[in-house]
């Protein structure tokens, strides 16, 4: 089976679907595998490492000529890909609901590998996790940049330098990687989420947890994990004690997310503006709608109390060379997962939960429950 690697083409887009570890591996599966020339550039990976790995380069139309499998980052044009190929990149289906119909009207099998089902069996094929982790960790090294101060308690002959106070809200994977980070920088750590399974989590972590605990926080997790969307009455309640807590901190992160549906609003103008000048705010959810009223994709803010607001619209790509080689892997073990060793080539098991979970097309139709409708 031949596997084409597709140089990506959205704006900002630094990562890339493979690397020469994984071009080996494939090689070693029996795949032939081609890489669109410089579609390593900003991950810092040079053609000739891939050629060295035993990839053929080519123009995107040359590498495509024959490919059964098809690896990107984003999801790509499907034009140029051939009929009956299998496509897997993370596809947005939710929001790019028009190039996903593009996918079924030009034969592709297309499979979101953003949808892998939260399981024990799919843990080192989950990309959300891959790379929500090392954009946890930027959104923290962006906030102390922005930040005039330093983050750790200082004491020193000039005298003390007080720690700054960070307040975490969303933990899941990015949220957990964001307390992590600040307390090794030395920060105040406090947390909230939704899901009252995350305290004991923000405090193995050194973190303070700041919850409403009522009975509909009891059930705010899905089977699946993730959060729902929470009652007027719930987000009320929320809102008091954002708003007591926000004054008093010197940086706020905010990752909250629901699949399928806009990024809940967790901070108004009004809370930003009770903060003090200097202060930071960190709104990783930005390109899904936004957890902080006044957030712009990729523009740094600065409001009329001195509050600076950053949210750049793809953080894994701000560590191309780490979100690569994590990403990477995360396809190679899927694909490694489902390859039929005697035919050499890639067979999607019928039934199995993973590949109902991801598959959006097929057979010129798209087939996600999901997305029907
Ligand atoms: P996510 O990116 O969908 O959301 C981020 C966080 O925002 C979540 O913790 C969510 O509860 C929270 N949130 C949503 N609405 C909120 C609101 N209104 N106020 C405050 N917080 C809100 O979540 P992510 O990072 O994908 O993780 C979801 C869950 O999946 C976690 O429990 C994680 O540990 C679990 N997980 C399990 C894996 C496995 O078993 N294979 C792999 C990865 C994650």
């Amino acid at each position: 089976m031949h596997i084409a690697v597709l140089a990506e083409t959205a704006a900002n887009e630094r990562r890339v679907a493979a690397t020469p570890e994984t071009v080996k591996k494939y090689l070693a599966l029996g795949a032939s595998v081609g890489v669109e020339a410089g579609a390593g550039a900003g991950a810092n990976i040079a053609d000739a490492a891939f050629a060295e790995a035993g990839a053929r380069l080519g123009t995107r139309e040359e590498i495509l000529a024959g490919a059964g499998l098809v690896l990107a980052v984003q999801g790509p044009d499907p034009a140029g890909i051939p009929a009956g190929a299998v496509l897997a990149a993370s596809l947005n289906p939710y929001q790019a609901r028009e190039r996903v119909a593009g996918y079924a009207s030009a034969g592709i099998e297309a499979l979101a590998m953003e949808l892998m089902p939260r399981i024990t069996r799919a843990q080192s094929m989950d990309i959300l996790s891959s790379q929500s982790n090392l954009a946890g960790y930027k959104a923290v090294i962006d906030a102390a940049e922005a930040y005039g101060r330093a983050f750790p308690m200082m004491m020193t002959a000039a005298g003390t330098v007080s720690a700054a106070r960070v307040f975490v809200m969303g933990v899941g994977v990015a949220g957990l990687q964001a307390i992590a980070t600040a307390r090794r920088l030395g920060a105040l750590v406090s947390a909230t989420d939704v899901r009252l399974a995350t305290k004991e989590q923000i405090l193995s972590l050194g973190g303070k947890p700041v919850f409403v605990e009522d009975e509909e926080a009891k059930a705010a997790e899905t089977s699946g994990g993730y959060a729902k969307e929470m009652s007027d009455a719930y987000k009320a309640k929320q809102a008091a004690l954002v708003s007591e807590t926000i004054a008093k901190q010197d940086i706020v992160i905010t990752t909250a997310l629901i699949p399928g549906r806009p990024a809940p609003r967790l901070v108004t103008a009004a809370q930003v503006a009770s903060m003090k000048p200097g202060s930071v705010i960190v709104d990783m959810s930005v390109s899904q709608g936004g957890n902080v009223e006044g957030s712009k994709p990729d523009e740094r803010v600065v409001t009329d109390n001195g509050v600076t607001i950053i949210g750049f619209s793809n953080y894994p790509s701000r560590l191309a060379a780490d979100a690569s080689a994590l990403y990477a892997r995360n396809l190679h073990t899927f694909v490694s997962t489902f390859w039929d060793k005697d035919a050499k080539r890639l067979a999607l098991t019928e039934g199995d939960e993973i590949i109902e979970a991801i598959r959006v097309t097929r057979g010129g139709q798209i087939v996600h429950p999901a997305l029907q409708g």
